[in-house]
């Protein structure tokens, strides 16, 4: 008996469960990507000059960490939490720099946001919208460390307590919040709310190698209570003219900003997925494709078949215009991978696509790019550099 227990503890522990860098990027990503950028091949090097003239890409950065962020007016506290998403918009546009170019003074720059926020956060407060910047800013964040984990200028001590503190700032909101989504009836929240924090767990699950972690954000997305749940987010299914099949989102009649926000995080969702081994996209016959297929028709100007929504606040008729034609970086993600890569119909997509690139620049942007207000970074976006797919 006692023979076998150390024969047991002898063998070599078992490989990783988690591919790393595994959440919007992979190495297998950074070796297709370096050769284009270095022979100046489009479209990935307007990408690379999107992201190279982005207003948060200068390695002279300075981040503002704060010990306390708030999110929502709590009649109290200043709203401050623009620092923590600009200096999350900085840290990734560093890390993208120096994975591409390997000039370590990116990585120190991202590396020197990541410990000044992991040294000085401990809190995440305001109004319930606390829970936004837990969601957003958590998934954007682990991203950000995903990406420096095998820099070897950062010591696996600053990755650890990178890790420690999302695991207690960031997570026990998100998780609070699935749970119990603040005692509101179920129906309550809009479905970004849940999305946001899925992304945020399964995110910090692969970050800190926690599987009960990322199931947890996973199994959410499968089988949750919440309009997150994949089916309540796209709940009405449609055979359109031309034999797509168009998926009604569950804020199409709320507005469009919101509406294209839930597929900024639904795709960051399934890559995340995707890349630990589990394909969100083909999950129940390419559901995400009909969600995304159809807001981005709407948005396109088109009509869309629209079944009245209600819940316990709200019913609602029609579908919503307002924010029509809404401009998100956040649609190469999807065309790549449900287009290029998979073959399929996305008609719809791919002209939402151009129509953001074609703002002369001929590439997604990031943070700032879109505008100066938080929506412009509810998305890491540098989608045409970093998801750009070789046509077969
Ligand atoms: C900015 O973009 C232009 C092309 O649009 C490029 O020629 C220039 O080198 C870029 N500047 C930087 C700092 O990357
Ligand atoms: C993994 O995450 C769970 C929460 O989902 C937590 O209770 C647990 O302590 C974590 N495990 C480790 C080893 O940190």
């Amino acid at each position: 008996m006692h023979k076998k227990i150390i024969a047991l503890a002898l063998v070599p522990p078992a490989p990783a469960a988690f591919v790393h860098p595994g959440l919007l990027h992979t190495s297998a990503d950074f070796e297709r990507i370096i050769p284009k950028v270095e022979t100046l091949t489009e479209p990935w090097i307007s990408g690379w000059y999107k992201l190279t003239n982005n207003s948060y890409s200068s390695s002279d950065y300075v981040p503002s960490p704060q010990a306390e962020i708030y999110r929502g007016d709590d009649g109290e506290h200043t709203q401050n939490y623009p620092s923590l998403y600009r200096d999350i918009a900085a840290g990734y546009n560093m890390a993208l720099q120096w994975k591409i170019t390997g000039d370590t003074s990116y990585a120190d720059a991202a590396v020197s946001i990541l410990d000044g926020w992991s040294s000085t956060l401990t809190l995440l407060g305001g109004s319930t919208d606390a829970a936004l910047a837990a969601g957003i800013y958590g998934y954007e964040f682990a991203n950000v460390a995903e990406l420096m984990r095998d820099y070897d200028g950062w010591s696996s001590e600053g990755l650890a307590a990178f890790i420690d503190m999302m695991a207690k700032v960031f997570y026990p909101i998100s998780h609070d919040f699935l749970v119990r989504h603040n005692d509101a009836e179920i129906d309550h929240y809009w479905a970004n709310w849940d999305l946001c924090n899925i992304a945020a767990i399964m995110s910090l699950g692969v970050l800190s190698d926690n599987e009960t972690m990322y199931h947890e954000g996973l199994d959410y997305f499968k089988n949750g209570e919440g309009n997150g749940q994949v089916n309540k987010m796209i709940w009405q299914l449609y055979d359109d003219v031309d034999g797509q099949t168009l998926g009604q989102g569950q804020e199409a009649g709320r507005d469009q900003g919101h509406a294209l926000l839930d597929f900024a995080l639904l795709g960051p969702i399934a890559l995340t997925g995707y890349h630990q081994g589990e394909d969100l996209f083909e999950y129940q016959d390419n559901l995400l494709l009909a969600g995304a297929e159809y807001v981005a028709k709407y948005n396109m100007g088109q009509d869309v078949p629209y079944t009245t929504y209600t819940n316990s606040d709200v019913t609602q008729d029609v579908i919503s215009d307002s924010g029509r034609g809404g401009i998100r970086p956040i649609w190469e993600l999807l065309y790549n991978h449900y287009g290029v890569l998979k073959g399929l119909d996305v008609t719809w997509t791919q002209q939402l696509r151009d129509l953001v690139v074609e703002d002369g620049s001929g590439a997604e942007g990031g943070g700032s790019d879109y505008g100066s207000v938080s929506g412009a970074f509810d998305q890491l976006g540098h989608g045409t550099l970093m998801y750009t797919l070789e046509a077969i």
